[in-house]
């Protein structure tokens, strides 16, 4: 049965972060929620949606443009919706948000998270296929002498699509229902809704 619709998103330059978002769309799938895989390339309306995931590659530092612009394009609406994002950057071992020296979210985006304010901005592993890199990249990667493979934690993946399937059932979201914590938010958001330019 249908019990919500959910938007998972992605922006992926050499295809791992478009495999973890698909990943977290079955998990949702499988959850029993109607949720809907999109690159953000296309762009999508969020407005038909209750309830997005995010997914962005991290490249210097930097979320994907794609992902970045459309959240800032749709900040209004989308800090009306229970929202969670994820990075997929770090190779090698250990915590990856770690390895970003406390820079989950990239500083230029701080102010927006303040605005979207996400249940959630995870980071996983990614993956480095060096056949997939053009020179310049691989210039980049062995100047910091990143670890080359598919580092991508798929069990926390899971179990991170999981976990907001759980907060999505706790909600009692329908399709046909209105979430009251979405009222108080959406009566506040109409008060003030602070648009920030990107930069
Ligand atoms: C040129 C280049 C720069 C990268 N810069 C970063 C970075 O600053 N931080 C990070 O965590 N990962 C960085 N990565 C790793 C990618 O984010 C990782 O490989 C990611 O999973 C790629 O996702 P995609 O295949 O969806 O594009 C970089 C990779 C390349 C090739």
């Amino acid at each position: 049965m249908e019990t919500t619709n959910v938007l998972v998103l992605y922006a992926s330059k050499h295809g791992a972060t478009r495999q973890i978002a698909e990943q977290v769309w079955r998990t949702l799938r499988d959850a029993g929620l109607h949720a809907e895989l999109r690159d953000a390339q296309d762009a999508p309306d969020p407005g038909r949606y209750q309830a997005i995931v995010v997914g962005t590659a991290i490249y210097m530092g930097q979320w994907q443009s794609e992902a970045k612009n459309w959240l800032l394009r749709h900040q209004a609406a989308l800090s009306q919706l229970p929202l969670w994002i994820f990075a997929s950057g770090p190779t090698g071992q250990g915590d990856p948000a770690e390895s970003l020296k406390g820079e989950t979210v990239p500083q230029k985006l701080q102010a927006l998270m303040d605005s979207l304010k996400p249940r959630e901005v995870r980071v996983f592993h990614g993956a480095l296929r060096t056949d997939e890199l053009n020179l310049l990249e691989r210039m980049a990667i062995k100047a910091v002498k990143a670890p080359v493979g598919d580092f991508r934690d798929w069990k926390a993946i899971e179990q991170w699509a999981a976990e907001i399937s759980q907060q999505l059932d706790g909600t009692g979201l329908r399709p046909s229902e209105t979430l009251p914590e979405l009222q108080v938010k959406t009566a506040a958001a109409k008060a003030s809704v602070s648009v920030i330019q990107a930069n």
